[in-house]
């Protein structure tokens, strides 16, 4: 599977339960990547997305330790409930059987911090948008270019510089 982050320069990932800053450009190229694809996320993100819905257009695999949760879910949207990691890896098996989904193209992890850390050693590649910029943050990724410096991790891509509402960003992709 994937994971698709978007993280500052310290690799901080949210605060207060949000994101760092609105980046509209980044919000097309996650919609862009991640449309008719499954998403896996922690109830915080999901609740944290607008309405605290799902996102149409993707199947979105919601965490909670709360077996009776109702993830809400925008119109074309689908959702699945698991309660625990080993469930969640079982509904993506099933989901490979059933629909022939590609476990290494079409699954993204999509946070939050939690979710990422549990993920991180199943992910192959990793898509990061690199703010260039230091935010208070309160959640964090794994520090890629630390685990690239120890040969663990590659940076495969690297885009243009983006600009938007004052910040400057780069599309990045690092592989295993
Ligand atoms: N920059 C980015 O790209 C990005 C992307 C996504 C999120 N974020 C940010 O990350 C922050 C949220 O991260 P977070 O770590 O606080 O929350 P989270 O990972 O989104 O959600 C945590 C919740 O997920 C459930 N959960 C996680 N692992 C589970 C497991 N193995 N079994 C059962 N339930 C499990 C639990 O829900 P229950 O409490 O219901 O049991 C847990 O409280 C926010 O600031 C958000 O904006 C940033």
């Amino acid at each position: 599977m994937k994971a698709i982050v978007v993280v500052d320069k310290n690799w901080g990932i949210g605060r207060d339960g949000g994101l760092l800053v609105h980046l509209p450009g980044e919000l097309r190229y996650f919609k862009q990547n991640t449309l008719g694809k499954v998403l896996i996320m922690g109830r915080k993100t999901l609740e944290s997305l607008p309405g605290g819905k799902a996102l149409p257009g993707r199947t979105t695999i919601v965490l909670s330790g709360d077996e009776h949760y109702e993830p809400k879910q925008a119109e074309g949207a689908r959702t699945f409930l698991c309660t625990s990691f080993d469930e969640l890896m079982a509904t993506l098996l099933s989901l490979e059987f059933s629909e022939n989904l590609d476990l290494e193209k079409d699954v993204f992890v999509a946070g939050g911090e939690s979710v990422y850390r549990q993920f991180l050693p199943y992910c192959s590649e990793f898509f990061v948008t690199k703010i260039d910029a230091a935010f208070a943050a309160d959640k964090h990724f794994e520090d890629l270019d630390r685990l690239a410096a120890g040969g663990l991790m590659k940076l495969t891509y690297e885009s243009e510089t983006q600009e938007e509402n004052g910040y400057t960003y780069r599309f990045l992709k690092y592989s295993r």
